[in-house]
């Protein structure tokens, strides 16, 4: 393989064990790094994805818990870069939403990426190379979603989390935030998900892969690159 700047990296993606989360491990692992594989209850795919990743180490928590957040970073030990992507969705029309239906998807959206990154940037701010923080966000985070209203709340506050984060651990960690738009894998034949399809200019849906590139970009840009969004969505919030 040709030098890559990832080589031997060793870099956490949270929620690694399907989908885009999944995606990005791979992709990561085939440019050289060491990736570790977090996973929440997909133990076998987690040890499917590790098999795809030169069995890489893999590491269950339930990341809704900070004691379980500061378990798995003593477990995973210093790392050079961190990608926060696991993270939940449900849809609830706002008039109903229960406080443990906002408390579900924040526990996990915003509080386990801001706990992981602050467990992240411990360790990296005493190593001389520093490290690299990627937030996972979403384009809800940016539009106006009824249905969706506590999802965007919490994908909002990582969009604007980065940026502080950035500000904070200036200059030895860069913080940056992927958005994704619409990146579907069973759910893809859904009614809303093809007028979705209909809109984005792109003619096509995102796929882990798109995530992938876009989080290989801030894991390898320069440092001077921090706090900075990138949405991947075929232009879908441009209509
Ligand atoms: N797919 C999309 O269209 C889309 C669009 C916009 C933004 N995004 C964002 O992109 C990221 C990945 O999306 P995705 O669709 O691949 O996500 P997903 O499949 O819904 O979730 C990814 C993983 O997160 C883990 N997870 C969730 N809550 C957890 C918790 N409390 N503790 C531990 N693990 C937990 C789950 O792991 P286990 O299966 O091991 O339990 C799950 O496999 C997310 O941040 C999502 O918000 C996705």
């Amino acid at each position: 393989m040709a030098f890559s700047p990832l080589s031997g990296k060793k870099i956490l993606i949270t929620g690694a064990a399907r989908r885009i989360g999944k995606a990005i491990a791979i992709r990561l692992h085939n440019e050289g790094a060491l990736v570790r594989i977090h996973y929440g209850n997909s133990r076998e795919e987690a040890e499917a994805v590790s098999a795809q990743c030169g069995n890489a180490p893999i590491y269950q928590a339930d990341l809704s818990k900070v004691s379980e957040i500061e378990r798995l970073f003593r477990e995973v030990g210093p790392l050079d870069a961190l990608v926060n992507n696991a993270a939940r969705f449900t849809k609830i029309d706002p008039l109903l939403v229960t406080e443990a239906d906002w408390d579900f998807i924040h526990s996990t959206n915003l509080k386990a990426y801001f706990f992981c990154a602050q467990q992240a940037a411990r360790q990296m701010l005493q190593s001389t190379d520093g490290g690299r923080i990627v937030n996972i966000s979403s384009i809800g985070g940016i539009e106006a979603w009824p249905e969706y209203v506590h999802y965007c709340a919490s994908k909002a506050g990582v969009i604007h989390m980065t940026r502080a984060m950035a500000r904070a651990w200036a200059p030895k960690i860069s913080v940056n935030s992927v958005a994704p738009g619409a990146i579907p894998f069973e759910e893809a034949d859904t009614e809303p998900l093809q007028q979705l399809l209909h809109k984005t200019p792109a003619q096509r849906f995102g796929t882990g892969d798109d995530i992938a590139d876009a989080v290989t970009f801030y894991l390898t840009a320069p440092q001077f690159i921090t706090g900075q969004l990138t949405i991947v969505d075929g232009g879908l919030t441009l209509v």
